[in-house]
């Protein structure tokens, strides 16, 4: 369990589920850079403490911790070709996790908790760009529906919690993240991490990129660590039920081929790179938009893709015995 250092006995205690993740590191990360208040004690806690698919660990972790704040992160997450085979693991475990945890928090008075959707659990048949209103509008895509229908149900359980209770329990709803600290396995991972992990080892072996799919779906990406200034922003500020979509704009849409390249570039990968066509594109594009955020926040900068996704290489180079692969 990583324990921020401040005290806030009279102030706020924040549990992070999902604490050692890609998310979880990267809200860590933010708030020991100084985005922490003096009156704020963070918890970030993983698996090892509480395996939240049991009530009972569940519920011993919240009367241990006294959360007055939380952030739900934990989740059993995967990129497109793990949620293809494991839809029923998928939908069981995070129906249990986020059951647990709304539960447990609404029995120990939490004041706050900030869930976390994705914009791959939206309709696959829709018009873009997809907005916050339209998370129930239909079956989403195939390939992730256990994933989907679990993190849908947040959504419902978040609004049933406020009007049975007064609950302020809300949602935010990311693009596809990346950054420091992320899964770089090439075939349970998603789409960026598995790239990198994939040039790096073209790069040294000598070998061709094999990019897997047309490389033509478009996705916008997060980085992580702006990710997590916004849910700070989020814990702090945002008050309604409502969730809201955290995201670039939709201008910043890449195509797969795009964001290869780029890892190309930053990893200085001379080779030659083919698409296995073979493989399974996904949704096609999920393109979202930002002008909920943006009104709120209309200044926000997110960092460049290109220097995000140096700083992402960069870290899986220097971090690779260590890292998630
Ligand atoms: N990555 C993305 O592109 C993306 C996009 C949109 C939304 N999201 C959402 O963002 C959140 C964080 O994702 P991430 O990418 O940071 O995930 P991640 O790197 O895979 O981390 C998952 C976290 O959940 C914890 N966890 C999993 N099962 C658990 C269990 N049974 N009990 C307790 N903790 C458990 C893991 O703990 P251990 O380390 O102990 O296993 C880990 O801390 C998730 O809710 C995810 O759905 C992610």
């Amino acid at each position: 369990m990583a324990d921020g250092d401040r005290t806030g006995a009279e102030g706020q205690r924040i549990l992070v589920t999902g604490g050692s993740g890609l998310v979880g590191r990267a809200i860590e990360h933010m708030v020991t850079a100084g985005e922490g208040r003096p009156d704020e004690k963070w918890i970030f806690v993983s698996s090892r403490e509480a395996d939240l698919t049991d009530a009972a660990q569940t519920k011993a972790l919240f009367d241990r911790l006294q959360p007055t704040h939380v952030i739900h992160l934990a989740a059993m997450v995967g990129g497109l070709f793990r949620n293809m085979k494991y839809n029923l693991d998928f939908w069981r475990k995070n129906v249990a996790i986020n059951d647990n945890v709304l539960h447990s928090a609404f029995e120990h008075g939490v004041t706050k908790v900030v869930s976390c959707l994705s914009t791959c659990i939206f309709p696959d048949k829709t018009t873009y760009p997809i907005d916050e209103t339209m998370i129930h509008n239909g079956p989403p895509h195939s390939s992730n529906f256990g994933y989907s229908y679990a993190k849908r149900m947040i959504d419902v359980q978040n609004k049933a919690y406020h009007q049975q209770h007064g609950c302020t329990f809300t949602a935010v709803i990311p693009t596809n993240v990346f950054g420091p600290n992320d899964n770089f396995n090439m075939e349970d991972g998603h789409v960026l991490p598995g790239l990198i992990h994939k040039v790096h080892l073209a790069k040294k072996n000598n070998t061709p990129l094999v990019i897997w799919g047309t490389g033509t779906p478009r996705r916008q990406f997060i980085y992580s660590l702006d990710l997590a200034r916004l849910f700070i922003w989020v814990l702090r500020e945002y008050n309604e039920v409502e969730p809201i979509i955290l995201s670039v704009g939709e201008e910043d849409e890449v195509s797969i081929k795009e964001a290869a390249e780029s890892i190309v570039s930053a990893m200085d990968f001379k080779g030659k790179f083919v698409f296995d066509t073979s493989k399974s594109d996904g949704q096609f594009k999920k393109t979202a938009s930002n002008s909920k955020l943006r009104k709120y926040l209309p200044d926000f900068k997110f960092t460049p893709f290109s220097q995000a996704i140096e700083e992402t290489c960069n870290w899986f180079v220097a971090n690779y015995e260590s890292a998630r692969k």
